[in-house]
């Protein structure tokens, strides 16, 4: 065996914590080695270690190949464009002068290389999570390094993405290359993995081969067997709490009418640039609309306004926890009060922080903690807002498989009271097996409705229709 790169007794420690305790690792050339482990393992810790980003309290690294890496957290520069993000740091240079010709030339080779359609001068702030990503994707491969380091990728991609990146993680491999790969959708590791470092506390519990099944995978990482992955408790509907009537944004979506009953979940699935998170956030009032009406319990609400909306009862949880749902200097508990703002009771601030599982102290700032437990504060914040209406936009994303069943479990208890949830979700097992119903959109208008038991086939039947205009 090739060994890239050899890490023995890796430990690490921030303050108190102890992120990594003597971690072995090997990459070989020619191999895909999962990292697996549930949110605050250690696994960015590990990668950043390896990247030479942290240096370790004891342990030692040899490397005998050069790095790329794609971060967890994207670190593109939102003002500039696609051709200047793809070049970042190592712009082309001619007599010393950054050369634009030859970066314009290379771009839309590197684009079409991960099957990337957006224009070079296009500004990356106004693409979407996953096209960015697809950007670090292409900006690592253009390095042609000996180890490629992927740390949460597919994370916010779509099914056609992730097909995309795992076809060209194989060719690389087949070609040499030793490639590291986190992530949470266990399906993913059983396509490409040749082996699969479980790391649980900081600690490497077992290296698994390609043949491991889900069950091992979860045993390992989570100590304990799960039974249920979609544990949804139905209730019977009551009251309509949340109306959509006919709401339409030109060119965006149009005619969006959606009915949320005290006590149900409906799921909102679809592609990427059906409209799912247009909705939401105008229905929420971060967005203007143009026509139609959104009501909670009864009562209509002010169009874009944001306050009136969570005043009547309406929360959002955005699919861009970065951007919108979070302040990552700010601690743990500063973040979950945001919307309740009353710091009296903080008895069920700890409740919930403990419920979700969060790992860290909520006197931390958000910015320590790793991905997944970031997310589930954005999730607390709002379980502890208790609104009659919880829109979720892609909930789960980063999220460990054991603390998915937290979330799913949280979201049965809300439900239970009397609470309506919308579920918009790009996880389709997840959107079948925790929604009542299922409404598909595509190319921003609603495409069908599915009830309870629906399998992916007719969801994806719905969703790649084409409306006539
Ligand atoms: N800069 C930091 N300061 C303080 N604590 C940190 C810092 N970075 C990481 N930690 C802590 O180290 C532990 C491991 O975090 P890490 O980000 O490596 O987890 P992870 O396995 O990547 O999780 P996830 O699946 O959520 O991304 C966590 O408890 C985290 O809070
Ligand atoms: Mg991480």
């Amino acid at each position: 065996m090739n060994t890239l790169i050899a890490a023995r007794g890796i430990t690490k420690h921030f303050g108190a914590t102890k992120a990594l305790d003597g971690v072995d690792l090997d990459i070989f050339a020619g191999e895909v080695h999962v990292l697996l482990g549930e949110n605050g393992a250690g696994k960015s810790t590990l990668v950043k270690v390896l990247a030479g980003i942290h240096s370790p309290d004891a342990g030692t690294i040899e490397g005998h190949a050069s790095l790329a890496v794609i971060h967890q957290e994207l670190a593109l520069v939102p003002e500039l464009s696609v051709a200047e993000n793809l070049f970042l740091n190592r712009l082309p240079r001619r007599f010393g002068f950054v050369d634009r010709a030859e970066m314009r030339r290379r771009a839309p080779e590197l684009l079409r290389r991960v099957g990337l359609d957006v224009d070079p001068d296009a500004k990356v702030g106004d693409l979407g999570i996953a096209q960015q990503q697809m950007i670090e994707i292409a900006r690592a491969l253009d390095k042609d390094a000996g180890v490629l380091i992927l740390d949460e990728p597919t994370a916010v991609l779509t099914d056609t993405e992730t097909d995309r990146l795992l076809r060209i993680m194989a060719q690389l491999r087949d070609n040499g290359v030793g490639l590291v790969f986190i992530t949470h959708h266990l399906d993913e590791i059983q396509r490409v993995a040749d082996r699969i470092t479980v790391l649980r506390d900081g600690r490497s519990v077992g290296v698994l081969g390609p043949r491991a099944t889900p069950q091992h995978m979860i045993e390992l990482m989570v100590g304990r067997p799960i039974d249920e992955q979609y544990p949804r408790a139905r209730q019977r509907p009551g009251t309509p709490l949340l109306s959509i009537q006919g709401l339409t944004r030109r060119g965006v979506f149009e005619d969006i009418s959606i009915e949320v009953h005290a006590g149900e979940v409906v799921g909102i699935a679809g592609l990427v640039g059906a409209g799912r998170t247009e909705v939401a956030r105008a229905a929420f009032g971060v967005d203007a609309y143009d026509h139609g009406t959104v009501a909670v319990d009864g009562k209509p609400l002010r169009r874009h306004d944001v306050q009136a909306a969570i005043k009547a009862g309406l929360g959002l949880v955005p699919e861009d926890r970065k951007g919108q749902g979070l302040v990552l200097t700010a601690t743990v508990g500063q973040n979950l009060e945001l919307v309740t703002l009353d710091d009296r009771d903080q008895s069920r601030l700890h409740d919930i922080a403990g419920k979700l599982r969060i790992k860290g102290r909520v006197e931390q700032p958000v910015k320590e903690l790793s991905g997944g437990n970031q997310q589930k504060v954005v999730i607390g914040k709002w379980l502890l807002a208790d609104p009659k209406v919880l829109i979720l936009d892609e909930p789960t994303r980063g999220v460990d498989v054991g603390a998915k069943v937290e979330i799913y479990e949280l979201i049965n208890r809300m439900t239970a009271q009397g609470r309506a949830v919308l579920l918009v979700s790009s996880d389709l097992p997840e959107v079948i097996g925790m929604s009542d119903r299922v409404v598909v959109m595509a190319h921003g208008r609603v495409a069908g409705e599915l009830p309870e038991g629906a399998t992916q086939d007719q969801v994806m039947a719905l969703a790649v229709q084409e409306i006539p205009a």
